[in-house]
Parts: structure tokens; C-alpha cells; sequence
């Protein structure tokens, strides 16, 4: 078995979490963050032999940034193809939208699994897991993960039914196109009278939307948001704001990820 080349994008680490453990377990592998590409690039893959995605569900599909990256990939010949996603736990339908982008290329997927994640989403009112929800559902995907890396490590397919979904969502594929066109649309953000300059939102952001005009965020309306949730979850004084909808609700980052990490997948590749 030759190489493995992780491609991943993270808003706040639990993605970059289940990519970590892969590259421990699986050994000759690359962790590359798709953003370290620019837009023009056209990535070549020669030498790898497998090659994964690793993401989150946003609205039931690929985030933006990952869905033009994967069009963007040349994929050579007898490439072995995986794609990982984390997510609280709805039916999706990011691997269908993969294969078809794949599909161009003569390609497809042969092996995609779902992990189901602690919500990084503060739009809806999610409780803070306990310790011990927490390590149940750690536990849970640190073995779903070795199963994975035997796998992939042998070279097996594994295209089996979503069955660790716990939430149904109806016409997953046909709400796929309808989400997608808005996808990348921004929301309408602020930061609260908590907010203390800091910047870091601004450093965090991967779309580089957040712009800082004396001292305080802006999130202009014609800038692209990715919708990753770095912005909310990894401000200090909980001060970033999507309108009416996170004022009172808690936050979260994978306990693992630094903010230094989610800011570092913007770094320029040197090859
Ligand atoms: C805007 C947004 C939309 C989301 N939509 C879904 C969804 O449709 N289904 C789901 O199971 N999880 C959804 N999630 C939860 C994330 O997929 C999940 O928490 C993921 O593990 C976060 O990964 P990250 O920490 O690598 O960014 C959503 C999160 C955000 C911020």
C-alpha cells in the first residue's frame, strides 16, 4: 500500500479531529487543508494511492469550499477513494453530490462514512454535552474509526446504508440542489457590545469575509460565507452574533482544536 492523502476542511475541529486519528492510525498519510489551495490551482495527485475527504454536513450537504475543491482535483488512475463526513447525526447527501462530481472523471467513491459529532451550530438552541455524552459519543467513533482505517488500509469497498443517522430528513437529494445554490449566501452577523476588538474572528474566518473597521468585525453582505461557524465559536466573549438566532445559545469547538489550527488551513501550500 503506497500513500494516503487526506484532503479536509474544519470550521471548529471536529473534523480536523477525525483526520488527526486517521493519520495516526493509518501511517504513510498527508493531512493537506483544502483551503491551502487558491482557486486557480489545478491539483494533481500523482503517487498517492488512496485518497480521502474528510468534512462537515452543512444543511445536509458538502460545504462550498470542499464541493469546488473536489471539482478542481485530478484524480489519477487506480485511486482508491474515501470521504468522511462529521455531523450531529442528519441523513445527507454529500457523498451522492461527490460521486457526481466525481462521476466526470470516471470515478467514484469506495467507501464514505458519516461520524456523529457534538453540534457546532449555534443557530438552534443545542445543549452543552455532559462529560460523559461526551466521552460515549468519543468512544463511539474512536472504534467506528478503526474499523474505517482496516478499511482503507485494505483497500475495501464500503458503501453500506447510513444507519448511525438519528434524523430522517425527507428528499435529501432534492433539497441538495435547492441548498446548495444557497450555500454560500451570507448571514446577517454582528458583534454584541461583549465584543472587545480582539480580531480574531477576523484571522479565524476561512472565507475571509469578516473585515475589522475601527476596532469592531463587519461582516459586509456581498462577502462569501462558508457558514463553518469559526466566527461564533471560537469568540472569547461569545460577542459574534447571527441576528435573532444565537443571542442566547451556548458555543462549541472540538475540546483538541486551537483556533491557531483553524486559522493555519489558510497558510499557503509550498510544493
Ligand atoms: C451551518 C451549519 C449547518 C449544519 N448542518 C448540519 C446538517 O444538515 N446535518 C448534520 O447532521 N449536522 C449539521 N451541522 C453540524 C456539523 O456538521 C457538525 O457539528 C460537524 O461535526 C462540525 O465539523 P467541524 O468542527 O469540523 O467544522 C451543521 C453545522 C453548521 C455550522
Amino acid at each position: 500500500m503506497g500513500k494516503t492523502l487526506i484532503y479536509y476542511f474544519t470550521g471548529t475541529g471536529n473534523s480536523l479531529h477525525i483526520a488527526d486519528r486517521l493519520k495516526v492510525l493509518i501511517g504513510d498519510c498527508e493531512l493537506i487543508p483544502i483551503l491551502s489551495y487558491d482557486d486557480t490551482t489545478i491539483i494533481h495527485n500523482d503517487g498517492a494511492t488512496q485518497i480521502g475527504f474528510v468534512f462537515p454536513i452543512y444543511m445536509t450537504t458538502l460545504p462550498v469550499p470542499m464541493r469546488r475543491f473536489i471539482k478542481r482535483l485530478a484524480i489519477s488512475e487506480q485511486v482508491y477513494l474515501f470521504a468522511l463526513a462529521t455531523r450531529i447525526g442528519t441523513t445527507h447527501s454529500a457523498f451522492n453530490e461527490i460521486n457526481s462530481i466525481l462521476k466526470r472523471q470516471n470515478k467514484k467513491l469506495d467507501l464514505q462514512w458519516s461520524f456523529n459529532m457534538p453540534s457546532n451550530d449555534p443557530k438552534f438552541d443545542f445543549k452543552s454535552l455532559t462529560e460523559d455524552q461526551m466521552k460515549a459519543l468519543e468512544n463511539k467513533w474512536e472504534l467506528e474509526l478503526e474499523s474505517i482505517c482496516l478499511k482503507i488500509l485494505e483497500q475495501k469497498p464500503f458503501l453500506v446504508k447510513d444507519s448511525t443517522a438519528n434524523r430522517k430528513v425527507p428528499f435529501v437529494n432534492v433539497l441538495r440542489f435547492m441548498l446548495s445554490t444557497m450555500g454560500s449566501k451570507p448571514q446577517k452577523m454582528y458583534s454584541d457590545l461583549n465584543c472587545i476588538g480582539c480580531g480574531k474572528c477576523e484571522r479565524v474566518c476561512p472565507s475571509r469575509r469578516i473585515e475589522m473597521i475601527q476596532g469592531r468585525p463587519v461582516w459586509p453582505e456581498d462577502k462569501e460565507c462558508y457558514r463553518c461557524s469559526a466566527c461564533l465559536n471560537f469568540c472569547e466573549m461569545q460577542a459574534s452574533q447571527i441576528s435573532g438566532m444565537t443571542e442566547n445559545n451556548g458555543r462549541y469547538a472540538h475540546p483538541f482544536a486551537t483556533i491557531e489550527q483553524i486559522i493555519s488551513q489558510r497558510d499557503p501550500r509550498n510544493e
